[in-house]
């Protein structure tokens, strides 16, 4: 067992099996960068405590920058025996340098080690992720710049409720994500060592927000798999962002937008699953922490392409204005005709009872709201008058809402000011 890191105490052999179990190498070389920048740190420390000769430090720096370039020109060999990255470059480290390498390890243990390493290398992991976010966010916003005048339906319930801006549709998801990359920055110092290396919570606290981002980009994926089917045809899917049928030559698929949606179940189990694996740990370090990494990892891959998609998506996406419009009917009118009557003076409750009345009866006679007469309206309120027409209007009806978050073009032009505000900072 003289290979072993810890060997000194052992006689007998670890059992194969065992030894595949508990190694985490396969995934955890990915954070080879960070811990050669973590043990650089680490050595200069050890100098400045005198445990370590300035010639002895240099030695170290040297055969970590060798490491370095050995792993970056995909050179670096893996042996039998590299229990983890940590193992991994400390036993390169003494093959090239020799004795001086043994002094690396002096007062830290693998577990100080590997927190420091999730820990830079999620740094980076969040530095590009944000890159990923601003450039979806943006895409959005100018998109909702020069479609701002598209109207369409906004439903509750799936049902049809008022017209909406398509812009104002696009960016609320914007919004979201804008919100999720704030959310991202968590790098305070553990000012407690027993909490240092037995604590998660930058790792749960990066999957919580991994699963919040994918389920507003889940939802946004599933509001653009209804639009762009056939019965709806708002939006049609880029070539780029869709496949076919291996028997029906018609289909497009919007598969890229069911992954998005599909994404977020696996990001949502990898969180609810590191918790558990959390939530019975004794203090400090125990193994049942290395399933961090997967989580990790997985959380990131999946979140690094599924922004990217969906920028891609959103850059590439086609919208269908006319039947967006067409869309639009004059029942999703009927709450502006109780608004009409409460300009009248009627409080809102009896308006709601008689645009309802009025509703009703145009369905059974087959139709729509806005061709019921004045004598018609008047069996309902004789607050009616001819200047009832003013309603049928569907832009005069999201131009009432302007106050801050509203859907006339005022306050969705300031929404995309702001987001480009902000965006300039960033
Ligand atoms: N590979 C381990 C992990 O990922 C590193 C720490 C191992 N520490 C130990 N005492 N076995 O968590």
């Amino acid at each position: 067992l003289q290979n072993k890191l810890w060997g000194g105490r052992f006689v007998g052999n670890t059992d194969p099996i065992m030894e595949s179990f508990n190694a985490s190498i396969a995934y955890d070389q990915r954070m080879w960068d960070a811990d050669i920048r973590g043990s650089k740190a680490y050595v200069r420390a050890l100098q400045k405590a005198n445990l370590v000769t300035q010639h002895e430090m240099n030695q170290i720096h040297v055969g970590l920058d060798k490491i370095h370039g050995e792993w970056s020109s995909g050179k670096f060999q893996i042996k039998p025996g590299d229990e983890d990255i940590h193992t991994a470059n400390e036993r390169r480290l003494k093959e090239l340098i020799g004795e001086a390498a043994g002094k690396l390890h002096t007062g830290r243990s693998r577990n100080d080690q590997v927190v420091t390493d999730m820990r830079l290398w999620l740094q980076d992991a969040i530095a590009t992720l944000k890159g990923n976010t601003i450039d979806l966010i943006n895409t959005m916003v100018e998109r909702a710049a020069i479609e701002i005048d598209i109207l369409f339906p906004g439903y509750t319930h799936m049902q049809r409720a008022q017209p909406i801006r398509w812009s104002h549709w696009i960016l609320r998801y914007a919004l979201k994500n804008f919100r999720e990359k704030n959310e991202l920055d968590f790098n305070e110092i553990s000012i407690n060592s027993m909490d240092a290396t037995g604590q998660r919570d930058f790792v749960a606290e990066f999957l919580f927000w991994g699963s919040m981002c994918l389920m507003h980009l889940s939802k946004m994926a599933e509001d653009l798999i209804l639009y762009s089917t056939k019965e709806f045809s708002f939006v049609s899917l880029s070539d780029a962002y869709s496949t076919g049928s291996s028997l029906m030559p018609q289909k497009k698929n919007a598969d890229s937008l069911e992954l998005i949606r599909s994404k977020a179940g696996r990001v949502f189990g990898r969180c609810a699953g590191f918790l558990m694996t959390l939530k019975g740990l004794p203090s400090t370090y125990n193994k049942d922490l290395q399933e961090d990494k997967e989580a990790m990892f997985d959380t990131y891959d999946t979140l690094h392409a599924v922004l990217q998609v969906a920028t891609g998506v959103m850059s590439t996406l086609k919208v269908n204005q006319k039947n967006m419009k067409a869309a639009l009917s004059p029942d999703m009118l009927a709450t502006d005709l109780a608004y009409y009557l409460v300009r009248k003076g009627m409080p809102f409750r009896e308006a709601h009872s008689c645009s309802g009345k009025a509703v009703y009866h145009a369905e059974s006679k087959g139709i729509p709201l806005s061709q019921l007469t004045v004598e018609d309206l008047h069996t309902f309120s004789p607050l009616f008058d001819s200047d009832v027409s003013s309603v049928w209007d569907y832009t005069s009806s999201v131009e009432q809402y302007s106050a801050q978050g509203g859907t006339a073009r005022s306050s969705v032009a300031s929404q995309i000011e702001h987001m480009r505000a902000w965006l300039k900072e960033h």
